[in-house]
């Protein structure tokens, strides 16, 4: 008889139990070199189940480096993450099978309808057959998708091709999703629609989410907490509302956004007087 232990699913025994409660992620001093550029420094954080988190900060802060590091996609420099209690570097199999994600770039096939794309990455999954149709409809429905799912992709509207990829994500039921920009080039009405869908999922099947953006308006009515990441580092942690405060009063998430990520702290005095001299100018009507 042949030898299929290698094609056996792993076994999925978490490296940890949750030490911190429900952690969803874990990420210890985590960090990832290109050449002598660190594109992740030194990382670590923590996300609470259940929560949308919030990764922002400039091109080329390591945001996209940090996904792509949890979803197992690239080995890490060094430091360590569990994911849903797996351990990124020893356990990428049952990581994988624990999340969705969503990349910063199109993922979903142009040649392929709807209907298709989630059949192929249904089987990719190993759903099995008799649930396949059942499952595909029942996320084509959740995502406000049903009506066009015989249709191309390459016909989608951009809205339309982000909403299908959360759905790809999704058709394994992953208590964890990466969404890298997922409202990216999307017109208000369709950012709009990927909200409610997002906040859907959090209220009704729980799930956690890490999402990043450059959209500070996105951030604010999504996440519940936010990280503002510069040059591979996290330099503030908090919700949008403690954010906000430990910035100044009256500051917006462009100012805390601008705040932490400036260069110099001269720079941070001079965006503290801004803040102060708005307030000034909205007292005096
Ligand atoms: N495969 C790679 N090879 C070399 N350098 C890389 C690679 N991937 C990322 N980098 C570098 O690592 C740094 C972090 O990149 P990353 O894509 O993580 O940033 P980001 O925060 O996602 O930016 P953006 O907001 O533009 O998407 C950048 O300097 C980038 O050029
Ligand atoms: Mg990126």
């Amino acid at each position: 008889m042949s030898d299929t232990s290698s094609l056996r699913p792993p076994l999925c025994e978490p490296a940890e139990s949750a030490p911190n409660g429900k952690a969803a992620v874990e990420i210890r001093q985590l960090s990832r070199s290109f050449g002598s550029r660190k594109a992740v420094d030194n990382l670590s954080l923590h996300l609470p189940a259940g929560q949308i988190f919030g990764l922002l900060g400039p091109n080329g802060a390591g945001k996209s480096t940090t996904i792509k590091m949890l979803t197992t996609l690239l080995p890490p420099t060094s430091g360590s993450a569990t994911v849903a209690g797996f351990d990124i570097a020893r356990q990428p199999g049952c990581v994988r099978r624990s999340i969705g994600y969503v990349p910063q770039v199109i993922s979903a096939e142009g040649s392929l309808t709807g209907y298709e794309n989630l059949l192929v990455f249904a089987k990719l999954y190993g759903i099995r057959r008799s649930l396949r149709k059942k499952r595909i409809q029942q996320i084509l429905e959740f995502m406000g998708l049903a009506e066009v799912q015989n249709v191309l992709v390459q016909k989608y509207s951009g809205g339309m091709i982000r909403r299908l990829e959360i759905a790809l994500a999704l058709l394994h039921q992953p208590p964890i999703l990466f969404l890298d920009e997922p409202t990216v080039g999307l017109d208000p009405t369709a950012r709009q629609l990927v909200w409610e869908h997002i906040e859907q999922l959090r209220r009704d099947v729980g799930t956690t989410i890490l999402m990043t953006t450059h959209q500070m308006g996105e951030a604010d009515a999504l996440c519940d907490v936010v990280a503002i990441m510069h040059e591979g580092q996290i330099r503030a942690v908090g919700s949008p509302a403690e954010l906000k405060s430990s910035v100044g009063d009256g500051a917006t998430l462009d100012d805390v956004f601008a705040f932490y990520t400036a260069e110099q702290t001269d720079q941070r005095g001079g965006f503290t007087d801004v803040i102060r001299a708005r307030r000034t100018a909205r007292r005096l009507g």
